[in-house]
């Protein structure tokens, strides 16, 4: 495993001159805004990268964009492989470990999710503080290497503090209402039913969804600081629960988008 996303990782920095990354970013469901602020200098469509997972849907799977965000050096991927798709949690991850051979030192991710605490408004941006996972499996399983990260990884600060406090500073200075809290990662496709959306509550959840949790896992792994931030698109609450779809979900996003680009441009800025 470790040389075959070597492989890739070279395959890379020759296609990108030794581009180096300082920060990772994985753009969810219409949150892809953050990539048109990004000046490009070079974009690798997955299906150009060997060992990139191939997508299961026709057309384009996405794309890997280089180049300056704030003036950093950055990374996108604009695209994300979503476990329900039919991917293994080792191929959801694979681009993570990639990144973290490019050199990132951190990582940003973003999601759509559904709201399960009752102070929540659809819109809302929640800063993740921690996160539970309730995928079926998780992507470490199986032999370890030891170049990556340990067999037992400290899961004690999944979601780096110090980019948390910046977070919420910055949100402050731009009166922007921002939320914190706990996000489940279930697997889908389903939406949860009224009474899963009580149990994520129960269980200590703020906030419900189908991806990130593998990615901060397998970030992890690699002592790579995590800021993940989940946009609210619908609610899970007990009296506020309508029928959900996947149009819902992206035009709540969209919505909110521009406020997360916002932020995460001025975090990448000040770090
Ligand atoms: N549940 C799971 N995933 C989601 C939701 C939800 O309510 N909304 C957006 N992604």
């Amino acid at each position: 495993m470790y040389d075959l996303i070597k492989s890739t990782a070279t395959f890379i920095q020759e296609k990108t001159n030794n581009f180096s990354p300082l920060t990772g970013i994985i753009l969810g469901t219409g949150l892809g805004g953050l990539v048109n602020e990004i000046e490009a200098e070079f974009v690798l469509p997955y299906e150009t990268i060997p060992n990139f997972p191939v997508s299961t849907v026709e057309g384009h799977s996405g794309k890997l964009i280089f180049g300056k965000l704030s003036g950093k050096n950055v990374v996108a991927m604009q695209g994300r492989f979503h476990f329900y798709e039919g991917y293994s949690l080792q191929q959801v991850v694979f681009p993570v470990r990639v990144m973290k051979l490019l050199g990132i030192e951190r990582l940003f991710v973003s999601n759509a999710s559904g709201g399960v605490n009752p102070s929540f408004e659809i819109g809302d941006l929640m800063i993740q503080t921690d996160h539970i996972n309730l995928f079926p499996g998780n992507p470490l399983i199986g032999p370890n290497d030891k170049r990556f990260g340990p067999r037992f990884p400290d899961m004690s600060e999944p979601y780096d503090l110090t980019m948390i406090t910046l977070a919420k500073k910055i949100a402050a200075e731009l009166k922007m209402r921002v939320v914190e809290g706990v996000y489940v990662g279930m697997s889908g496709p389903t939406f949860e039913t009224p009474a899963e959306y009580k149990y994520v509550r129960n269980v200590g959840g703020d906030a419900v969804g189908m991806s990130t949790v593998p990615e901060v896992i397998a970030a992890r792994h690699m002592a790579i600081p995590c800021f993940a931030m989940s946009v609210i698109t619908d609610l899970g609450v007990p009296g506020k629960i309508v029928e959900v779809t996947h149009a819902d979900v992206q035009k709540a996003a969209e919505i909110s988008e521009k406020k997360m680009t916002q932020l995460m441009k001025e975090m990448v800025a000040r770090l």
